[in-house]
């Protein structure tokens, strides 16, 4: 599994995933784009979790806040002070690694036996110093200190300075929740593992506000509401996925664990890296902002006739790292004909097209019939492919690579008995069809 990675990056620019950032001047410092089909897949895998917690919900309302915010909110939220991390230099080649990083995939037990990744040297670090992970930026033309402004490290805050404003607007009593999916930047010393450490990449938060007392039961809810969501919506292969308590605790939390998810090679533990955070941040968020702000940020019961300041319960996902775990788990080698095959697996649900439709030869009326198909496909808002170039054997083949789920074929039988053969990309099965059952056989399986 150690070249998973490179075979994800490999299929990833020529299928048009994702491509390496201003990869024309040999690239940004671990900033990714992506490409037509990745653009879809990370919107479907969006769009799936905003449906989860917002949509078929009444009890979570949707926020999008600015990424640029007033800079106190990064003193009250403790970012300013404790979103650092320990770094040290080689003093050979100058290079710069975080320490638990360097420690973990090093497997030194200590700084003075840990050898440089870059040149080799062991032992030759510098004392470690803390360095702050945020991006600093200027508002306004003067670029002196008290203009700093901050590009936001997490969503979450966005939503604790907006939480009488949705509360009372949307008239939610506790316990509710605030979604928000949106970028995060973190200025990362040691970046890598294509898309799944970034210095820009999106989260999908959300954050429960409830009863202080209640925390611990909603913190067991969310947690189990939050892994299964793995399994049965992003189709993760449960084999893969584990949950990992936290000894370690944020400077905010009272309780945490992760959503793990193993991509083998170099990332996390073992090749088992997080893609979700669950946290009891206890009441410290708003506490912190009501100090800092000078602003009352209570929820008045009015049953009860009580105030008190809710403890908040937060899951974090990052999009992009959701998106790369879906690839990853996937990601298949088999051999047919004597040939490699490479498919993607992806759940029809979330695969970037839904549906290639090819003539098999391009005579006879085939290309028309094939063309009509995909519009009325497109029309119906199903994301579909026309493709007649090369052998149809190749067509498929690049499909599978794509992770579209269902290929149509127009033969001649189409053009005598209207009917068309369905292909399956992961049984590569074909089954004949009326060419007008064809929304409905589509519609049953993408659901
Ligand atoms: N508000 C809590 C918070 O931000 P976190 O554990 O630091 O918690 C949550 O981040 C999620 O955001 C992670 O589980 C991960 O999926 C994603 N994430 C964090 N840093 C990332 C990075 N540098 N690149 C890509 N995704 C990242």
């Amino acid at each position: 599994d150690n070249d998973l990675m490179e075979k994800l990056v490999s299929l990833s620019k020529r299928r048009g995933y994702v491509f390496q950032s201003s990869e024309i001047y040999g690239g940004t410092g671990s900033v990714w784009d992506y490409g037509p089909l990745g653009v879809e897949l990370k919107r479907n895998v969006k769009d799936a979790w905003w449906r989860a917690m917002v949509h078929e919900r009444d009890d979570i309302e949707g926020l999008d806040a600015a990424i640029l915010m007033h800079p106190k909110v990064w003193e009250a939220s403790g970012h300013v002070e404790n979103f650092t991390d320990p770094l040290v230099e080689c003093r050979n080649c100058h290079r710069r690694f975080r320490v638990d990083i360097l420690l973990a995939e090093t497997g030194a037990a200590e700084m003075e036996a840990a050898r440089c990744p870059s040149c080799g040297k062991t032992g030759e670090w510098t004392e470690p110093r803390s360095f702050n992970l945020m991006f600093k930026t200027f508002m306004g033309p003067a670029e002196d200190s008290a203009n700093v402004v901050y590009l936001r490290p997490e969503t979450a805050q966005g939503i604790y300075v907006n939480f009488l404003n949705v509360q009372q607007s949307a008239r939610q009593k506790i316990p509710f929740g605030i979604a928000q999916i949106g970028k995060a930047f973190r200025n990362e010393i040691t970046p890598g593992n294509f898309t799944f450490r970034t210095r820009e990449f999106e989260q999908m938060e959300m954050q429960f506000f409830v009863k202080p007392g209640s925390d611990e039961a909603f913190f067991e809810q969310w947690r189990e509401a939050r892994f299964k969501w793995h399994t049965d919506v992003l189709g993760l292969s449960p084999d893969r996925l584990r949950y990992h308590p936290h000894e370690k605790l944020a400077h905010y939390a009272s309780a945490a664990g992760d959503v793990e998810f193993y991509f083998g090679g170099t990332i996390g533990d073992g090749g088992w890296g997080e893609i979700e955070g669950i946290h009891n941040r206890t009441d410290f968020d708003l506490k912190r902002h009501q100090e800092y702000s000078g602003k009352r940020l209570e929820y008045i019961d009015p049953a009860a006739g009580e105030r008190y300041i809710p403890y908040i319960i937060e899951t974090s996902v990052g999009a992009d790292r959701a998106t790369l775990a879906v690839l990853a788990n996937a990601y298949r080698e088999d051999v047919v004909d004597g040939e490699t095959r490479v498919v993607l697996s992806i759940k029809p649900s979330l695969a970037p097209l839904k549906c290639g439709v090819f003539p098999l030869v391009k005579k006879d009326g085939m290309p028309d019939r094939a063309t009509q198909i995909h519009e009325d496909l497109r029309r119906r808002g199903i994301p579909s492919f026309y493709d007649e170039a090369g052998a149809i054997g190749r067509r498929y083949r690049r499909q599978d690579e794509a992770g579209t789920p269902f290929c149509i074929t127009v033969d001649g039988e189409t053009m005598e008995q209207g009917t068309v053969t369905i292909r399956d990309r992961d049984t590569m099965e074909q089954s004949r069809i009326a060419q007008d059952q064809i929304p409905a056989f589509l519609a049953e399986r993408l659901a």
